[in-house]
């Protein structure tokens, strides 16, 4: 069945508001797809329009303007983490899109994607509250900005109307007297949403606190700040004594729901936790310790950017004439009966390219993994018209001229391969990590491959085989 009835992809910002005022609420926009697909998927969420906006112009900038970062909402989570500027002038930030998801996620979920989702987990809302971000959003009507505080209302209720976009992200950004940290606790290292998490902002003047702001995620219907608990750390050093009464207002601020990942009062233990470790490090000067300056982005050679779309807004609609057009694995194709599909779906229904595998349709288990114009993505979180104009590259098209990639040889020498249902996507990111990176270490192994699962072979065998191809590349 198709997810959506009509997909648009506007190459141009004032053709996006135009269609966003055409439809309105019977349209959405789509950036990376990676809360959307899911909630189509699912069923959670029924919209006939789809409107792509990943490839319109000007929406994925990075720029440091006097004292004020500007950020496109299209910048991705890899992007943020890797980011000179953003590591420089909002750290928490970055830390905060470093911890989302898993690589494959990170390279296509954004920045405006995820506050519009407005999730209370959200791990990019409690950083921009700390830093007091201010949103920018048009329409065909004109442009307001609106303090992030005032923005999202609710458990993923927005102050959006249905014709807005968010074009732009302001932060005033950290002077050399601030610092900044951001803490996540979560089951498991990737792949997993948090249970708490916050993010700390302190200006000091010769060792005394001026400013301070604490915001907290997943401890109330939005992202909260812990008001009282800034006003004691206000006035004097950041002592072990201060830090501890500032850490008990936090988790006293806390309004936590008990559900699946963990109890109401394990959750406000947990802030009282995060913030004093939060506040330790700054007063440390720790708050950096832990982020590494090069980790695995799976995005190759590229710059994370994906390339735009020359020409005009394309329409695709189910059953209509537009084809896909696109290439995968060098072969140049034109589709028709896939507009309303995953790519997943397309690649292996349409194209019987039947390697790619689906696993869980919701970006869980990197089964589906491809490159889409050089950059890992999950293909069951990409919609198939996506592809128009766009190159792709399936487990297929790894071996050249008969001969297996390295990395599938050294798979089949270290027996890396029980079932074989995951092997395809974890050849993906392996081979994607080792372009990136030819000699990685067994950190960056891991963690490139953190959004793979396997449920049979277990992990030792798969990362032997990852550093047996890059023993053979330097070789
Ligand atoms: C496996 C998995 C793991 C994840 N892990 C995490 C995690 O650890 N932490 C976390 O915070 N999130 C996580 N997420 C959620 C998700 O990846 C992020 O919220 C992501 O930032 C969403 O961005 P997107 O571009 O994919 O949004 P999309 O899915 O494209 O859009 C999300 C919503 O935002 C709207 N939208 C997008 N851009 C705009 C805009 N410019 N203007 C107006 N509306 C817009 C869309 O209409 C839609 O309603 C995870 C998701 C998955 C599938
Ligand atoms: S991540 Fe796509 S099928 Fe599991
Ligand atoms: S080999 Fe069976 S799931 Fe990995």
């Amino acid at each position: 069945m198709a997810l959506w009835q009509t997909y648009y992809t506007p190459t141009s910002l004032e053709e996006t508001l135009s269609l966003l005022a055409k439809y309105g609420p019977q349209s959405r926009l789509i950036a990376g797809g990676t809360d959307l697909l899911v909630e189509l998927t699912r069923g959670t969420r029924k919209v006939s329009v789809l409107i792509d906006i990943s490839r319109v112009p000007g929406l994925d900038g990075v720029a440091l303007d006097g004292d004020m970062l500007r950020l496109g909402p299209l910048v991705t989570h890899n992007r943020l983490a890797a980011s000179v500027t953003v590591r420089e002038r909002a750290f928490p930030l970055a830390l905060a899109a470093w911890r989302v998801g898993a690589p494959a996620i990170r390279n296509r979920g954004t920045l405006g994607g995820n506050l519009v989702t407005a999730s209370p987990a959200g791990d990019t809302i409690p950083p921009l509250v700390a830093l007091g971000a201010t949103l920018v959003l048009r329409s065909a009507r004109g442009e307001r900005q609106v303090p992030i505080g005032g923005f999202c209302r609710g458990v993923r209720l927005v102050d959006l109307a249905p014709d807005e976009m968010l074009t732009e992200i302001r932060i005033p950004a950290m002077s050399p007297d601030e610092r900044g940290v951001f803490m996540k606790l979560s089951l498991r290292q990737a792949l997993a949403v948090s249970v708490v998490n916050a993010a700390v902002v302190v200006r000091r003047e010769r060792g005394v606190v001026t400013r301070a702001r604490i915001a907290l995620g997943s401890v109330a219907p939005t992202v909260i700040r812990a008001c009282e608990a800034e006003g004691v750390l206000v006035g004097g050093p950041l002592t072990d004594e201060r830090i501890a009464e500032a850490a008990d207002l936090a988790a006293r601020a806390a309004v936590p729901i008990d559900d699946i990942r963990a109890g109401a009062d394990y959750r406000r233990d947990m802030v009282r936790a995060l913030v004093r470790r939060a506040l330790t490090a700054i007063a440390e000067g720790r708050e950096r310790e832990g982020f590494p300056d090069r980790f695995p982005l799976l995005w190759g050679r590229t710059d994370g950017r994906f390339p735009r779309l020359a020409g005009k807004t394309v329409c695709h609609t189910v059953g209509g004439d537009e084809p896909i057009e696109c290439t995968v694995n060098g072969q140049n194709h034109v589709i028709r009966g896939a507009n309303g599909k995953t790519l997943l779906r397309m690649l292996r229904e349409d194209l019987g390219l039947t390697g790619t595998k689906e696993g869980c349709g919701e970006g869980e288990c990197g089964a589906c993994a491809v490159w889409l114009d050089g950059i890992a993505v999950l293909s069951c979180l990409v919609p198939a018209p996506r592809a128009h104009g766009a190159q792709i590259v399936t487990v297929e098209g790894l071996a050249q001229k008969d001969e297996l990639h390295p990395i599938q040889q050294a798979f089949i020498d270290e027996g890396a391969v029980q079932c074989g249902y995951c092997t395809p996507g974890f050849l993906m990111s392996g081979a994607k990590l080792l372009e990136e990176l030819p000699n990685p270490t067994r950190e960056q192994i891991l963690y490139g491959i953190a959004g793979n699962l396997c449920r049979c072979t277990g992990y030792y065998k798969i990362v032997q085989a990852i550093e047996r191809t890059a023993r053979a590349n330097s070789r």
